[in-house]
């Protein structure tokens, strides 16, 4: 087999919560690779940490939570003490994530096409009429057959699933290397939700896309993942 190289190592990590004298540690000891092009799921149990350690992963996670043991690699180097705004870059050229519940992380009264052009940008530079069929095929790519219409909706308009596939384009504007995604079927009904998972393994087969796919819903990321990884309470022993 091919020598391949990790996209992203963690080595274990360990996130603390600390608040005055008050010192928990939430997630222990947690270690995972992700190479190039696979699909790796990580289950566990509400509350087990999945979306703490997604967030320290890019620098987001919240006040008091910090990253107290291990290492995290991306392309081999260290991510761990970048600041503020190398994060920022991180996220916008190398890391996209789908936070969990972003469904609302779509303007519900701005156009479809205002928020996909607006995310673009932060990619690529065009007029409108350069940067709108690089659009129409993203959405082409997540399922949608009009694409056009879409472009020209507002996302109150559209079902849950729809604006989830919207959301997962305007990801992929921004041409990641791993996409991040934080229980991106938690809210859709069954047929959606298969149908967002059957879109996962078509982008990486198309685009070559790495996923982290986040979900407590084992049995149907297991269909979809080349790898499930499953988190027991963070790792901390109970
Ligand atoms: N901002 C925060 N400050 C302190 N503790 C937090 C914070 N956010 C989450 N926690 C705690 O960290 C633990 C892990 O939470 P996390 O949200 O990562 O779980 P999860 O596995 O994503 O769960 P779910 O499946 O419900 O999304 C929980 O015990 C939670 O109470
Ligand atoms: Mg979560």
């Amino acid at each position: 087999m091919l020598e391949r190289s990790p996209l992203l190592k963690v080595e274990h990590l360990e996130v603390t919560y600390k608040h005055r004298l008050q010192r928990k540690i939430i997630i222990q000891d947690v270690s995972f690779e992700l190479y190039p092009g696979e699909i790796v799921a990580m289950t566990g149990k509400s509350g087990a940490g999945k979306s703490i350690i997604s967030h320290a992963l890019v620098g987001l996670l919240d006040k008091g939570l910090s990253v107290t043991k291990g290492q995290i690699l991306f392309e081999g180097k260290s991510i761990m003490h970048l600041n503020e705004k190398q994060f920022e870059n991180l996220r916008r050229e190398n890391i996209a994530i789908m936070i969990q519940h972003s469904l609302n992380g779509l303007d519900p009264i701005r156009l479809v096409k205002k928020q996909m052009l607006e995310t673009i940008r932060q990619r690529k530079r065009g007029s409108n009429k350069e940067l709108v069929p690089l659009l129409l095929y993203l959405l082409t790519q997540v399922g949608f057959k009009e694409p056009e219409q879409i472009l020209e909706a507002y996302p109150y308009e559209l079902s849950g699933g729809m604006r989830q596939r919207v959301l997962l384009a305007m990801m992929l504007s921004l041409q990641p290397k791993i996409l991040i995604a934080d229980e991106p079927t938690t809210a859709l009904d069954v047929v959606n939700r298969e149908k967002v998972l059957r879109l996962f393994k078509q982008l990486q087969r198309n685009l070559g896309l790495t996923v982290l796919l986040i979900s407590h819903d084992e049995n149907s990321v297991a269909k979809y993942a080349d790898r499930v990884f499953h988190l027991n309470e963070g790792g901390v022993p109970i």
